[in-house]
């Protein structure tokens, strides 16, 4: 395959753009806002990468094009493509297996086929992108077949994998009938980020029983074949943020601060606002978060209109059926709370099934008493970081569940298991009746964390180590070193630093 121009390539499902189809059938194309592309927008312009991924709309034929700082590369996928790749595989048979099963998950051959086509035809793209010797950046769950994909088209490159989600533990993971596939398919890659430590760990282990390879450490031993080397796979923690400082500036503005008033007027004035932002997803709890919130106005311990909860629940992946049912069962449980403890124009539970632009977000977070993350299982949970890079008043509380990525490094907030309601009822009583004292010592050093560990030090952190990375010359030509070992020196200095505060 002849190579491209772009020493940088990143491949994932969706491009960074919203896509708009105008009458008569024209495209348009604006930027969507992420950390991700914020912080790869420096290497991506300096060192003229390139985007590989979906717009989100089926059947959309495009060509590469130019967009501010990078190429975008369109992946198209037919409408059955979609259902079988992104609808099925992904999101009903990978997403709820790598989130504990709380649903059960579906296994479809047809979808497994389909999953393994479109990795391929996003594997073929990257490889037609790079340029000899580049380097591309594979993202998440629905693409873990690229790695080994691209690497046979393109042996000459560096390829890194970052997994957005949780990576089960093996005794899930085996369910899955392709489960040797997947690792095969991630070993493709000379790095493969995870989330949290116990991530990379689970895979390891995995890895070490699904395919026999020498495992040490952080390391595989992936044997070379015929004329090429053996190679070393490291699997290890990257835990990604957010633009910490351009969020924390955002929230800061006047008229956010202004907009954080307003919200707090149409709500009544309550005294106490409790806030729950995410997308509407079983893993996220919303369900046991508003089983808790109407077990304390039962109990009399929150009041309205005094206390109010706002529930901002982003529209998501709405074909799938247990999207539908989670929202049928959520409306339902909003509804009985307001007919039981709402009053004219005053609800218990304000309830906004949208999405809303970052300004309002920064605004809804500077007006909330108690911000409520209660996942049953999150890789990370940025909305959390956001929350408090929001509040540089050093007011607000986070009740933040533990089985979140969040909770590592989160330390000083109210830690909760979501599915101790009583436990839950307790926290959030602590956060509603904290002393402004301890409030600003905890969000001040919960800040510290979060404006040091931005999404920009997660992107070179990551790019740093796989930089790193070379072809292991054949074992019989190292005199003194064995399969899969490393030494201190080899690795970049802000790497370490970093793996050492994992560490501890
Ligand atoms: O957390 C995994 C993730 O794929 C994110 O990258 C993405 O923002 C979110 O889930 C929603 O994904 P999508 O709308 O593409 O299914």
């Amino acid at each position: 395959m002849s190579a491209g121009t772009h020493d940088v390539v990143v491949v994932a499902n969706r491009l960074p753009v919203d896509v708009t189809i105008g009458e008569g059938g024209s495209l348009s194309f604006e930027r969507s806002p992420g950390g991700l592309v914020t912080a790869l927008a420096p290497v991506m312009e300096s060192q003229g990468g390139a985007w590989v991924g979906w717009t989100g709309k089926p059947d959309i034929d495009v060509a590469p094009f130019e967009d501010e700082t990078m190429t975008l590369w369109p992946v198209r996928l037919s409408e059955q493509e979609v259902a079988g790749f992104y609808e099925g595989f992904s999101n009903a048979t990978l997403w709820p297996l790598y989130h504990d099963v709380i649903v059960p998950p579906e296994f479809h051959r047809a979808w497994w086929n389909t999953y393994s086509a479109i990795n391929r035809r996003f594997a073929t793209a990257a490889a037609q992108a790079v340029a000899p010797g580049g380097t591309v950046w594979v993202h998440d769950y629905q693409l873990q077949l690229v790695p080994a994909a691209l690497r046979a088209l393109r042996p000459d490159v560096k390829i890194g994998f970052f997994n957005h989600i949780p990576f089960p533990p093996l005794e899930i993971f085996t369910q899955l009938p392709w489960r040797r596939q997947i690792i095969e398919g991630l070993l493709g890659a000379d790095l493969v980020g995870f989330q949290r430590p116990g991530d990379a760990s689970n895979f390891l282990r995995s890895v070490r029983r699904l395919t026999g390879l020498q495992v040490r450490g952080p390391q595989v031993t992936v044997p070379g074949h015929w004329s090429r080397p053996d190679r070393t796979v490291r699997a290890q923690a990257f835990p990604i943020s957010i633009d910490s400082a351009a969020f924390d500036r955002l929230a800061r503005t006047p008229e956010v601060q202004e907009r954080a008033k307003q919200i707090r007027l149409e709500l009544g004035s309550p005294e106490v606002v409790l806030l729950g932002v995410d997308r509407l997803d079983y893993t996220k709890g919303i369900s046991h978060r508003l089983k808790t919130f109407g077990e304390l106005l039962e109990d009399g311990q929150l009041r309205p209109p005094e206390a109010c909860m706002v529930q901002v629940a982003s529209p998501s992946r709405e074909r799938v059926e247990q999207y539908r049912q989670l929202r049928d069962e959520v409306e339902v449980t909003v509804g009985r709370i307001n007919g039981d403890y709402g009053t004219l124009g005053r609800a218990a539970v304000h309830y906004m099934h949208h999405s809303y632009p970052m300004e309002e977000m920064a605004a809804l977070y500077s007006a909330a008493d108690v911000m409520l993350v209660t996942s049953l299982r999150d890789g990370m949970n940025l909305v959390a970081k956001e929350y408090v890079a929001a509040r540089s008043d050093l007011g607000g509380a986070l009740v933040l569940s533990e089985f979140t990525g969040a909770a590592d490094e989160l330390t000083q907030a109210l830690m909760i298991n979501p599915h101790d309601i009583n436990g839950t009822k307790a926290k959030i009583m602590q956060a509603v009746t904290m002393s402004t004292q301890e409030k600003r010592r905890r969000m001040r050093s919960l800040r510290r964390r979060v404006l040091t560990h931005d999404v920009q030090r997660w992107a070179d952190d990551f790019l740093g180590y796989l930089a790193m990375s070379v072809p292991t010359p054949p074992s019989d030509l190292r005199p003194g070193r064995h399969h899969g070992e490393t030494t201190q020196g080899d690795e970049p200095s802000q790497a370490r630093t970093t793996r050492e505060e994992d560490a501890r």
